[in-house]
């Protein structure tokens, strides 16, 4: 990539606490499925965020696909009465644009002071949220913010999205960004002065096509796994600021459900996140430098949080050894597709507005401790 093209500003690393742990301040993750409501045979807001807890994030953005959908006032304020109970992180949550209806742009700016941004499901996926691609611009030129418009999509769409975000002078945010096409496309329009920013999801970066075989279920989800130079290329990205965050898409589903005919899409992943990408750093294929910015400084910025202060932060061992398995997870589905990988870094602490809430490998925030952000 030349450099041009990068527009990741130097990394800056955290001041270590001592000789040995590193200190990230303000990680947010802000794409997570949390399921509770309808869903709370899946995983509730009290199970989830005490994985985000564990995982090493002090907050997380809730979208809106879990039934009741959080497409409107009244399912917006049942998943906040909710999350307000039983959320052990701090949290916001996403609205849904309704397949159901043309978009009202009075409600949307009313709806959009209380939600981090409008997310657009237009490909398949899990949930009743999909929508066209005429619903789709109606809704991208209704929005005003002051969030970002999310996507959910994979292949031509994805270009269809960047095209109208452009047309309508909209903020636009590509959800787990999937292939080397639509990390180029991205490029692209960023360099056109395209106002888009993208996440990208741990099981895009560590796992391709090729690991369908011995996961099986555990590798279904959306969009899927990708090749080696998807991989690639979303790697490369992510170094470069191309892709500006990290993004789980947290998105449990039973084992029974994943071990139907079709099984569900999605897989967990706020366990595992951090682990991941620290394991990566120690192989060199991320600077450790880099981590702050695309855990939680980039992801706060570009859904306008304040800059993280020093009372919320995760502390990291990046040399601790370790193995995933089942019994180490907190998500309430009890899987994941990363079970018997080997780690090199480890989530040491968790603090949260000055309190400890996750040590040892115990979470020790009570539900309702979590604050809407
Ligand atoms: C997510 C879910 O299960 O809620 N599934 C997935 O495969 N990622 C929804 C989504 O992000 O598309
Ligand atoms: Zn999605
Ligand atoms: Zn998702």
């Amino acid at each position: 990539m030349s450099e041009r093209t990068r527009t990741r500003p130097a990394g800056h690393t955290s001041a270590p606490t001592n000789s040995r742990l590193l200190r990230i301040n303000g990680t947010l993750d802000p794409h997570v499925h949390l399921r509770g409501l309808e869903w709370s045979h899946k995983g509730t807001f009290a199970s989830e965020t005490a994985a985000a807890l564990a995982g090493g994030y002090c907050a997380v953005f809730d979208m809106p696909n879990t039934p009741p959908a959080t497409v409107n006032e009244t399912s917006l304020q049942r998943k906040l009465i909710d999350l307000g109970a039983q959320a052990r992180c701090d949290y916001k949550a996403w609205l849904g644009a309704d397949p159901k209806r043309d978009p009202n742009p009075q409600e949307l700016q009313q709806l959009g002071q209380q939600v981090c941004g409008l997310k657009l499901y237009c490909g398949e996926t899990t949930g009743t949220l999909l929508i066209d691609r005429t619903l789709m611009e109606s809704y991208i030129a209704a929005w005003s913010g002051p969030g970002p418009i999310g996507l959910h999509a994979e292949g031509d769409m994805i270009q269809h999205f960047i095209e109208a975000v452009a047309r309508y002078g909209k903020v636009g945010h590509i959800c787990h960004i999937p292939t080397k096409a639509a990390v180029e496309q991205l490029q692209a329009a960023k360099e056109a002065g395209v106002k888009l920013t993208a996440g990208v999801s741990p099981h895009h970066l560590f796992l391709t096509d090729r690991d369908l075989d011995a996961l099986g279920p555990k590798a279904v989800m959306k969009p899927p796994l990708g090749q080696s130079t998807d991989r690639d290329a979303l790697w490369e990205g992510l170094r470069s600021g191309v892709i500006d965050m990290v993004e789980t898409d947290h998105a449990p589903h039973t084992w029974e459900e994943k071990q139907q005919h079709k099984p569900a899409f999605g897989v967990a992943g706020l366990d595992t996140c951090l682990p991941l990408m620290l394991t990566a750093a120690s192989e060199g294929r991320i600077g450790y430098d880099l981590l702050p910015t695309i855990l939680a400084d980039a992801p706060r910025a570009v859904f306008g949080l304040a800059a993280a202060d020093a009372e919320s932060y995760v502390l990291l061992d990046p040399k601790s050894r370790w193995t995933i398995t089942a019994e180490n997870l907190h998500t309430d589905c009890g899987w994941s597709p990363f079970e018997g990988v080997s780690m090199t870094g480890r989530v040491v602490e968790t603090v949260l507005r000055g309190r400890t809430v996750f040590k040892d490998s115990e979470v020790l925030a009570e539900p309702g401790f979590g604050q809407p952000l």
